[in-house]
């Protein structure tokens, strides 16, 4: 486990890296991405933090906050519901008008529901949407603006930051007995829906695009993390989902990390050296973590809260086995041709 003293010191001494750093925060309005976003207002220079979601309302008070942590940060709210993936492709249009660079991808957009399969006008399930395909969207609009980061000779090498972090569990699929399977004939769930199935998909698919994109682009890291139970807005769309989460809190309280650790931990995750690209991390001796492939410094890593990678996995590893990397990142490109490209439904 990474204390957390260890966790605030590194954090505490990023304010001595170049100042004006990028970063963007899918689902930044609520829980641990807007944590995340504090920290990185509370212990970096000037930063320029777009949070991106659809409450106006928390996204005032958010920048406010941050506004009153460090005058300095340049907050900006971009509002938009990212269930269809026309609007990722707008808010990274976005993006890009406004930035030349980009150091951090930080996302978490998501929801719990009792519901089944909740088609959008694109032809894909909401939950899948907002868990998978719409962060995985993100990384692909955006990878110019993360290798410009990269590559910015302005900035030190050795403080260069380009980093993506998905927030989500690598490790739902195999977690109470689960099969860490992927059903390679249905990979968007539109014949074989199950909320378990839809769980283990948007986690495995995560698990193996990101594992792709670090091959592709040994200059930027891909963590995908899993935070343990935190206190946050996640069960707001179940039935009584406010009332339950305000009984359940108290309640549960010694078993949660609080909001705010959460946030600490995941800025860590964000910015620490452990979590190299690949291109740095080849041969490096030292203390960096070992890649979800097996392979220290690989480039992709699966990290548990405490900032730890997990231990290699029998059943993931028979997935990675059947070729996994290259279908779901085969079947992800093919979502956006259709649907991004072509403007159709999928399939
Ligand atoms: N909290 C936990 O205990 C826990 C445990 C394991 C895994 N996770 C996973 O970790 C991730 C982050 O969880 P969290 O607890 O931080 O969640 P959260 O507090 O509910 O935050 C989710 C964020 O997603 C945004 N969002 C939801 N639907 C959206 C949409 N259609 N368009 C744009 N933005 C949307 C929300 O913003 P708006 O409402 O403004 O749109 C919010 O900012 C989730 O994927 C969750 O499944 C959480």
């Amino acid at each position: 486990m990474v204390n957390l003293r260890t966790v605030q010191a590194h954090n505490a001494a990023l304010k001595s890296l170049a100042p004006g750093i990028v970063a963007v925060f899918v689902g930044g309005t609520s829980g641990i991405s807007l944590s995340t976003a504090l920290a990185v207002a509370r212990h970096t220079s000037s930063p320029k933090i777009y949070l991106i979601g659809r409450s106006q309302i928390a996204a005032d008070t958010a920048i406010a906050s941050m506004k009153t942590i460090n005058p300095s940060a340049q907050p900006t709210f971009l509002q938009t519901d990212i269930s269809l993936l026309k609007n990722v492709d707008s808010v990274c249009a976005e993006i890009a008008a406004k930035e030349k660079r980009l150091n951090l991808l930080f996302m978490t957009p998501g929801y719990l529901t009792l519901k089944g399969r909740d088609e959008t006008a694109e032809g894909l399930d909401r939950k899948l949407v907002l868990h998978y395909y719409a962060r995985m969207r993100f990384v692909a609009n955006l990878l110019p603006l993360l290798t410009a980061a990269a590559q910015d000779a302005s900035v030190d090498a050795n403080a260069r930051l380009s980093r993506v972090v998905s927030v989500l569990d690598p490790h739902v699929s195999v977690r109470a007995g689960g099969s860490g399977t992927l059903d390679f004939s249905d990979l968007s769930l539109k014949h074989t829906f199950s909320l378990n199935k839809c769980g283990a998909h948007a986690s495995l698919m995560g698990d193996f695009f990101l594992e792709g994109m670090a091959q592709r682009h040994p200059h930027t890291s891909f963590v995908h993390t899993y935070p343990s139970g935190v206190a946050t807005g996640v069960m707001r769309e179940l039935p009584l989902g406010r009332v339950l989460s305000a009984v359940l809190k108290p309640l549960l309280s010694t078993f949660l990390v609080p909001v705010q650790e959460s946030g600490e931990r995941h800025l860590f995750a964000a910015t620490s050296g452990r979590f190299p690209p690949k291109a740095e991390g080849d041969g490096v001796q030292g203390d960096v973590a070992v890649g979800s492939n097996g392979t220290k410094g690989s480039g992709c890593y699966w990290v548990s809260w405490d900032g730890e990678v997990f231990p290699a996995n029998e059943k993931l590893e028979k997935t990675r086995g059947e070729d996994a990397v290259v279908k779901v990142v085969q079947h992800t490109e093919e979502v956006f041709k259709r649907v991004c490209d072509e403007g159709k439904t999928y399939p």
